[in-house]
């Protein structure tokens, strides 16, 4: 029996990963790093909706209920038990305190009652690894990792190596599309859904595109977000009614510039094999698109793109880094704590 049960373990690696950094609880069995068995998300999107945006402690209280169903569901769909299981893995920063901790609390518990390793996880760096559900990642990779909370162009000299080349100095993307989408009557999280009007305007606001042509790899949003603002806002006090696409559409055209002449600069400076591309704002087509016509030009650079289901917060991107971190042996132990500020910096020591 205890032989059966140990060639298993050498012939598949389970991890079950938790996700609870924000809006979303999630736990996910992935299989060997890049396979995944089940990816359980209970989303409390419309918990937060008439508030316009996430508010941290119903955030917390939701992961409080929904993490054991989560547990549960996620095993039962995998068809496997705690005995199966090789680690826990879970994010346990950057992202909002109180959210964070019901996921580590969870996973640490798991992983001492059942004596497995617990294996922490940077959130973005999990965003980075939902494209490893596509192919495997080949370094040096660049990836462009845009979501509600971050901006940052990330360079990935191998596995479990991460360095920041440019990053947002204000808003982030996602942000930035939330906010403006509060204007046009979207409701929270408003990206997917000016995205969907973008397609159907034009680009006739012509909207800054700020820092595009400065030498850093820094992004800013917050005076785009200003002139769409100002737009709407003069529009309102002419009792002018603009057109809602050619509005998004404008919008994204500046947003979309700005991330991919910036990504492609960076490319320029770090040859790479790979761009990816990862986080919420990854889901949006306009950019997908933008960038896949960009990287005809780069004869030596794959473009990977974070499959659509898995760029919002979800588990399975978590057991995907868990699993590289595992085999790095890069453990954490009962004092794994909550950091809602985490950085790359600790990962990118590590050897
Ligand atoms: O990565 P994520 O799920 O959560 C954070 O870690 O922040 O990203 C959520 C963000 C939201 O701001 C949402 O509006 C944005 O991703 N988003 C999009 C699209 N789908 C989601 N933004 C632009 N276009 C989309 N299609
Ligand atoms: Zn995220």
């Amino acid at each position: 029996m205890l032989i059966r049960k140990d060639l298993k373990h050498v012939e598949r690696n389970l991890i079950l990963s938790f996700e609870s950094s924000c809006d979303e609880t999630s736990v996910a069995v992935i299989e060997n790093g890049d396979h995944i068995l089940s990816n359980i998300v209970a989303t409390q999107i419309k918990s937060h909706q008439r508030f316009g945006g996430v508010v941290p402690e119903v955030a917390s209280r939701h992961h409080i209920e929904q993490i054991t169903s989560c547990i549960e569901d996620a095993l039962s769909e995998a068809q496997v038990g705690y005995d199966d299981l090789n680690a826990v893995a879970v994010t346990y920063g950057p992202g909002l305190v109180g959210a964070l901790l019901i996921g580590v609390t969870a996973a640490k518990t798991v992983a001492f009652a059942h004596h497995l390793p617990l294996v922490p996880v940077n959130h973005m760096a999990g965003h980075i690894y939902a494209a490893r559900f596509v192919k495997p990642i080949e370094f040096p990779a660049l990836a462009l990792l845009v979501s509600g909370g971050h901006t940052e162009l990330v360079y990935m000299p191998e596995p479990g190596k991460f360095e920041i080349i440019g990053e947002t100095r204000d808003d982030a993307a996602g942000e930035a599309y939330d906010k403006i989408g509060r204007v046009l009557g979207i409701n929270y999280p408003a990206g997917k859904e000016v995205d969907r009007l973008a397609h159907l305007g034009k680009d006739t606001f012509n909207f800054p595109r700020a820092m595009d042509q400065d030498d850093s790899f820094d992004f800013s949003f917050s005076g785009l977000k200003s002139a769409f603002l100002n737009t709407t806002h003069h529009a309102d006090q002419l009792g002018e009614t603009l057109s809602r696409e050619d509005l998004a559409a404008s919008f994204q055209q500046a947003v979309v510039d700005v991330l991919a002449d910036k990504t492609v600069r960076a490319l320029a400076d770090y040859p790479v094999k790979q761009l990816i591309l990862a986080g919420g704002v990854a889901a949006n087509l306009g950019l997908r698109e933008r960038l896949t016509t960009e990287l005809e030009a780069f004869d030596n650079t794959e473009l990977l793109l974070a499959p659509l289901k898995l760029c919002g917060d979800n588990a399975a991107m978590v057991g995907a880094a868990g699993y590289v971190f595992y085999n790095q042996q890069q453990f954490g132990d009962a004092s794994l704590n909550a950091d809602p500020s985490l950085e790359f910096d600790w990962m990118s020591t590590a050897e």
